[in-house]
């Protein structure tokens, strides 16, 4: 155990003197720290440099005290060892032959991720070892909804047209390129784990955009794939799903440990659906940080109190916006280490 244990005591449902704070995307472009290493490099380049990356994930940590580290990398990473290649520099993510054929998913390669992504490990035991067990390493990875919809439309995206006609008009080739990437990414955790992180956070951005029909048929059963992969290597897991709040029994069938919530459900209510077992992590609007400091405070106690303090890892709904003020992440980070369930 890291010698901060409050996020990995949470996460197994353990009770903590506060709840554990951290940033979704804490690493990156609201730190001059970050800017000024991104001028000189491309984002691709800052994650395939270990050292690099290690630096950039140690920079929030030196910047405030967060109860974990995340390493730096990109859930787009493991797509390039399977053929499918991108860049990632200006306006998001950009594919450069989107998936849209059975014959192109058959092309599809299911990598050796240590040959293909060993960047990312090698970062992950330098973090590993700068950190010194003084805090918990979060490994992460896509989930395979959220891969597939980016390697069909090609970026990001509206309507999500593209991977929806595949899902409504080829089922099979949706499942079969959904099948690899699932495979990739439970590899993908497994070396992170294997590297150093104690727990791993699954991003499933935009399996919110399906129907809750939808989502038990090509979101779910991939998620619980990769899940029970991570937990036979018996560390804790943690599910992001953004815009699932309508489905959160469904969001929750997958099994992971800590479910992370985004702003549009009301924390209380979130909870008293999920059950007292069911640990939380979230979820202010990531624009409260663009408030002013009352507004700030105000927001993060009531989002903690909302909490109950105990199975609640404090958090964003989303990834901390790149023009949020500094010392607005100060305030909120030192506003949830002024919490305490003891008084
Ligand atoms: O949390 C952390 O600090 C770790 C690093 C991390 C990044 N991306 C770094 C990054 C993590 C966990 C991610 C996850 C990620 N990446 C998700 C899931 C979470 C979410 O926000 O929904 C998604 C959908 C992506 C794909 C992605 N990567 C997009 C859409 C973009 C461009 C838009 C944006 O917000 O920047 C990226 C690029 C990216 N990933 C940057 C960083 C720091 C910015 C790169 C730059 O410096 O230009």
């Amino acid at each position: 155990m890291p010698r901060n244990d409050r996020l990995l005591r949470t996460a197994r449902g353990e009770s903590v003197d506060r709840p554990p704070v951290w940033l979704m995307r804490q690493a990156g472009r609201y730190m001059h720290e970050y800017q000024a290493l991104r001028a000189r490099h491309s984002f691709l380049e800052l994650c395939r440099d270990p050292a690099l990356a290690c630096e950039i994930s140690l920079q929030p940590l030196r910047a405030f005290d967060m109860d974990a580290a995340i390493i730096f990398s990109d859930i787009l990473i493991p797509l390039e060892g399977m053929g499918i290649g991108f860049s990632l520099d200006h306006g998001g993510p950009k594919i450069h032959e989107p998936i849209r054929t059975g014959a192109q998913v058959s092309k599809v390669i299911v990598p050796v991720v240590r040959e293909t992504c060993d960047y990312v490990y090698e970062a992950i035991s330098l973090l590993s070892e700068a950190l010194d067990g003084e805090v918990p390493l979060i490994g992460f990875g896509g989930a395979p909804f959220t891969l597939a919809a980016y390697s069909v439309e090609g970026s990001g995206s509206k309507n999500y047209e593209n991977i929806k006609s595949m899902m409504y008009g080829e089922p099979e080739v949706l499942q079969a390129l959904l099948e690899k990437l699932a495979e990739t990414v439970a590899r993908h955790l497994c070396e992170q784990v294997e590297a150093g992180a104690e727990i791993v956070q699954l991003f499933d951005t935009w399996a919110g955009e399906l129907s809750p029909e939808d989502y038990e048929e090509f979101a779910l059963p991939y998620q619980k794939r990769v899940l029970e992969t991570v937990r036979e290597l018996g560390v804790p897991s943690i599910l992001y799903v953004k815009g699932g709040g309508g489905f959160l029994d469904i969001v929750a069938a997958a099994g992971a440990d800590v479910i992370s919530l985004d702003w549009r459900v009301d924390l209380a209510e979130a909870r008293r659906q999920l059950g007292p077992d069911q640990v939380v992590q979230g979820n202010l609007d990531p624009c409260v940080l663009l408030g002013t400091a009352d507004e700030i405070r105000d927001r993060t106690e009531a989002m903690i109190r909302s909490g109950g303090g105990q199975g609640h890892i404090v958090n964003l709904g989303h990834g901390i916006l790149p023009m949020t003020p500094r010392e607005h992440v100060g305030l909120f980070v030192e506003t949830v280490q002024d919490q305490s369930n003891n008084e």
